[in-house]
């Protein structure tokens, strides 16, 4: 028996009615990037399986439960991207285009795979928009990534509806000597610990600190936090960027246990969330990954940036009800025609309408029919006007031209005098 064939499970078809809204976002966003001199880099959805263990980092969910990772015919192993920084920093090695200490300001836009439980807002396939920045050490560029991001909140009317959460993870060698310390506070209460929590205190001890569990949350109320081990360095940088947004008017939460769930960072980190979306909460995070390009065998070079997940986005857009009315834009004019002569004649018509209004949104009828079936269909599609050939219109070089959406008599209009008849009658520019 035939089964009926399915899309993958957490793998969403994005609709003809969604569409809009998603263009709607990546273009506000693309028009802001171009406003700070950002660039746009294409990466591929396949690499080797080693980028991201490397990485990302073996011991965190990602790389050890989430990858799509299989053979290929050449028995590579190669995995489908879960996240985009790996990736870029890839490339821009390979490219040489951080030598020299050259500043790359980079965007990317596309889907990432990871094999979690789908929900509401968690999905297999899910698109990102991510920014990654290229030497610039200082807390100036972690502000300006903040400062556009909460441009685009006030360009979507999102402004009231998130909020920034800030922490520093220090350098490595800070977080290496609180980790020593968080290890010891948590090894002598270890039965007291979630089994997950049990398991993070070898593979990932830092990760323990966003457990969801209640008696582990209370058990690291009195734990050490990582504020206390906060090299000078570190803590000149994060009062270099919270000064930044302080005159900027950017509030933020300082929230200490925010440590992501990626290895490579080091000192900033931010999430953006909300508490409209239920669990899956959190539209925009990133941070600075100082170490990850030297980890991949390039010279030191600091990097920092951010991902957004567009489908939350999309959800949040929808949940608030802040999708512009004026994304769908229907047809401004619909052709009938009627028998084969007509149908030629609006063929030619059509196109010379296009070539004398760019931008003009013509239907012309496909499939014959007759004179009420056309209409209804002319009506249907939402243009304003209905242009008409039939016998009588062909043989006086006219076309009736009906307006559908406000009242008024049809009106002859001559075939050399209609793009100018309708670039009046339609306001274009
Ligand atoms: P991330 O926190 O793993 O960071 O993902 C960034 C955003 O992608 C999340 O905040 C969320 O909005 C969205 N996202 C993640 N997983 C899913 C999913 N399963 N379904 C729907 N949306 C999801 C990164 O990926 C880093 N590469 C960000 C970064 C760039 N850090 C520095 N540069």
């Amino acid at each position: 028996m035939s089964k009926t064939l399915q899309a993958i499970r957490g793998m969403n078809d994005i609709l003809p009615e969604q569409t809009p809204t998603w263009r709607y976002l990546e273009n506000t966003l693309a028009n802001l990037l171009k406003g700070y001199g950002y660039q746009e880099i294409r990466l591929p959805v396949l690499e080797f399986t080693e980028l991201f263990a490397r990485g990302i980092g073996e011991g965190t969910d990602v790389v050890d439960k989430e990858m799509y990772t299989f053979l290929d015919r050449n028995n590579e192993s190669l995995t489908l991207r879960p996240e985009g920084t790996a990736g870029c920093v890839r490339a821009v090695l390979e490219h040489g285009l951080t030598g020299g200490g050259q500043v790359q300001k980079l965007w990317y836009a596309g889907p990432m795979y990871r094999y979690e439980k789908p929900q509401k807002g968690r999905y297999r396939q899910f698109h990102q928009i991510g920014i990654e920045v290229f030497n610039l050490p200082g807390p100036d560029i972690d502000a300006e990534l903040i400062v556009l991001t909460a441009r685009l909140w006030r360009a979507l009317g999102l402004a009231d509806a998130v909020t920034l959460q800030l922490n520093s993870l220090g350098s490595s060698e800070a977080r290496a000597t609180y980790r020593d310390a968080l290890v010891a506070y948590l090894q002598q209460r270890f039965d007291q610990l979630d089994e997950d929590s049990q398991r993070r205190l070898t593979t990932n001890p830092l990760r323990i600190l966003d457990s969801k569990n209640a008696q582990t949350q209370a058990l690291l109320a009195d734990a050490p936090t990582l504020h206390d081990y906060l090299d000078d360095e570190s803590r000149v940088h994060f009062e270099g960027l919270k000064a930044r947004l302080d005159t900027l008017g950017i509030d933020y939460v300082i929230n200490p246990k925010l440590v992501r769930g990626l290895d490579y960072y080091g000192r900033t980190v931010f999430e953006w969330v909300t508490d409209k979306l239920g669990s899956q909460g959190t539209v925009c995070a990133g941070g600075r990954y100082d170490g990850l390009i030297s980890q991949f065998g390039g010279k030191p070079t600091p990097g920092v940036g951010f991902a957004m997940g567009v489908e939350r986005l999309v959800l949040l857009l929808e949940t608030l009800d802040l999708v512009p009315q004026s994304l769908s834009e229907p047809a401004d004019v619909f052709f009938c025609a009627f028998g084969e002569a007509a149908e030629l004649a609006a063929l030619r018509l059509s196109e010379q309408l296009r070539d004398a209004l760019p931008g003009i949104r013509v239907l012309v009828n496909a499939g014959a029919g007759s004179f009420k079936s056309q209409f209804k269909k002319a009506d249907k599609s939402g243009a304003r006007f209905a242009l008409i050939l039939g016998d009588d219109e062909l043989a006086g070089r006219v076309v009736g031209c009906k307006p559908l959406r406000a009242d008024g008599e049809q009106q002859s209009i001559a075939w050399d005098a209609l793009a100018a008849h309708l670039a009046t009658s339609l306001e274009l520019a």
